[in-house]
Formats: C-alpha cells, structure tokens, sequence
C-alpha cells in the first residue's frame, strides 16, 4: 500500500507542532471546519502556489529523481467515463518519462507522482503541511493513522474519471484552473450500502458512474490558492482546463475512518455468508464500533503469530 502509518508517538509530535508553529500554508475556517468536515465537500484556501517547491521545473527535477515505479504517466487525453484503475495503462508504450517530460505540453502529458513525501528534499515540507492539517481535524477526528500524498500534474485537457477513494482529501490547486465534480458519499443512488461494504472489502470493482449521477453533482472550480475536502469515500471526477495544472492531494485515515473500514468489512463477510442487509455504517458509532473489534478479533484468530508480533 502507498503511503505511512502514523504511530501515537508521531500524531502526538505533529499536533504539537501543527498547534504552535504552523507555518500557515494552509487556511482553514474553523466554522467550516466544524460544520461540514468529512459530512460535505467544501473549498479552503492556501499559499503553496507561493511556495518554489511546487514550481514546474523543481517538480520534474522531482519525478526524474523519484523511483520510477512512483511516477505514472501518459497522455492526458481520454474520456472522462474511462475506467478509472485502467486509466493508466498506457496504450503508447513506446512513451518514456524523459520524452513527456521534454515535450510535455505538445503531448498533453499527465504525470501523477506518488508519495513526494518519501523524497529527502521534499519531505520537511510535506510533514509541515501534514502538521497543520493534524492541528485542524485534531478537535473533530483525532489521531491521522495514515497518510499519503500525491502531485498532479496535467498540460492540459486532462481528465480523472469517475472513482471514489478509501480515505479522506485536500486537494490542493497550485497551478491553473481544475474543475472537481463530488458526489455524496450518504447518497444511495449514488453507492447502495453493499456498495460501499464491497468497495471498502476491496471486492470486484469500484461503484460504477451512471448517467443519471449527473444531476446529483456537486461541481467546484478550483484556481490556484484555493483547495477541496472530500469527505471520507466522496465520489468525484476531475477536469483540467486549457492550461498547466499542478495539484497536490493530501490524503489521509484516521482512527474513525479506521473503525468505519473495517465495520464495513466485517459487513461485506456479513454478506457473503449470506445476511442480506447488515446495519449501514454511519448510522450507530456503537455498532460500528462493535463491528471493527469482531473484524479484528477475527483476524487475530486466523493469524494470531502475524498479531502477536506487533
Ligand atoms: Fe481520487
């Protein structure tokens, strides 16, 4: 899996960082915060369009410098109901890195490079923004038990199809114009609760888009400064426009989000042994939280060495 594991030891540090000295990248509204973290998507505003790092020619230094299993590439051209997994298959496999990178806009290049966190250069940066973040949700959701992130760069015209992800986003514009469509992640025209089990069990594929999701949208356009939470498993889509787009998304779980994973996939086994219509999660943090320690219960019972040793 992508990303890092955030220990008690480390949350603790970051907080006390993110409370004391936060460098103020990112600006976030407490009342928002309060009113629609993790239940609505909602717009926030932030400086890094300001900050060298993220300019274009350092973040090419980076993806040619990064392992090249972390930086995925291809033209940016296809159609926004492709499948979202398969959208990076490259059909050219004849295109290189160096190549896209030397003639990035004529071939309207898309790049997505994977965890600039683990980049020694990097790294001090994205902790800090990690801190912040850790200071603000800390009231609503405390303790980050994961993160990840992930840098965007499109020439243009580029389309992310329809998907949803297992965990919570700030998707932070830097560089010109993207437009984000959200879905509600409670809507269930949108994802049924078997669904949302199964997505979360990692069974079959992804919640497929239809048609009729349209009118149900929620559309956001973001320029550079300006940011956008997706609630935990919020369905999107995303458009870049005619010019140069860079974006960083800072994904992250927390212990909540944890708990609910893991009642979904004790929902999903529920399932598949044939209980037609277990508890929804999201409707009882009890239940939900009695579901998260039978899944894990159950998992140490089949692998109690695995367990023991941590
Ligand atoms: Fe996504």
């Amino acid at each position: 899996m992508l990303g890092e594991f955030v220990s008690a030891e480390q949350y603790a540090r970051l907080l006390q960082r993110g409370q004391q000295d936060s460098e103020g990248w990112l600006q976030f509204d407490p009342a928002q915060m309060q009113n629609h973290y993790n239940r609505h998507p909602f717009l926030l505003q932030h400086r890094l369009n300001q900050h060298p790092m993220f300019d274009i020619e350092p973040l090419f230094e980076l993806a040619r410098r990064h392992p090249a299993n972390k930086v995925l590439f291809r033209r940016g051209d296809i159609a926004p109901d492709a499948d979202f997994d398969a959208s990076f298959v490259r059909t050219d496999t004849e295109l290189t890195l160096d190549h896209l990178l030397t003639h990035f806009e004529p071939l309207h290049g898309y790049i997505c490079i994977n965890n600039p966190e683990q980049d020694a250069i990097y790294r001090p940066q994205i902790e800090s923004l990690l801190a912040e973040i850790t200071a603000h949700t800390h009231p609503l959701d405390p303790h980050i038990t994961w993160y990840s992130t992930y840098v965007f760069i499109s020439a243009q015209g580029a389309v992310t199809p329809y998907h949803m992800d297992r965990e919570m986003n700030f998707l932070l514009q830097i560089r010109g114009e993207k437009t984000a469509d959200l879905w509600s992640q409670t809507d269930p025209l949108i994802m049924s609760p078997a669904q949302k089990d199964r997505l979360l069990a990692y069974e079959g594929t992804r919640p497929p888009y239809k048609p009729e999701f349209e009118q149900r949208a929620l559309h956001f356009s973001l320029r550079p400064g300006l940011g956008l939470h997706h609630p935990f498993i919020a369905p999107h889509r995303v458009w870049t426009h005619s010019n140069l787009s860079v974006s960083l998304a800072f994904t992250f779980r927390t212990r909540q989000s944890d708990r609910h994973t893991a009642a979904h996939q004790l929902n999903a086994r529920l399932r598949r042994i044939g209980l037609q219509n277990p508890k929804p999660v999201g409707e009882s943090a009890w239940v939900d939280g009695a579901k998260a320690a039978s899944l894990h219960a159950l998992q140490r019972l089949r692998h109690p060495l695995q367990h023991a040793e941590h």
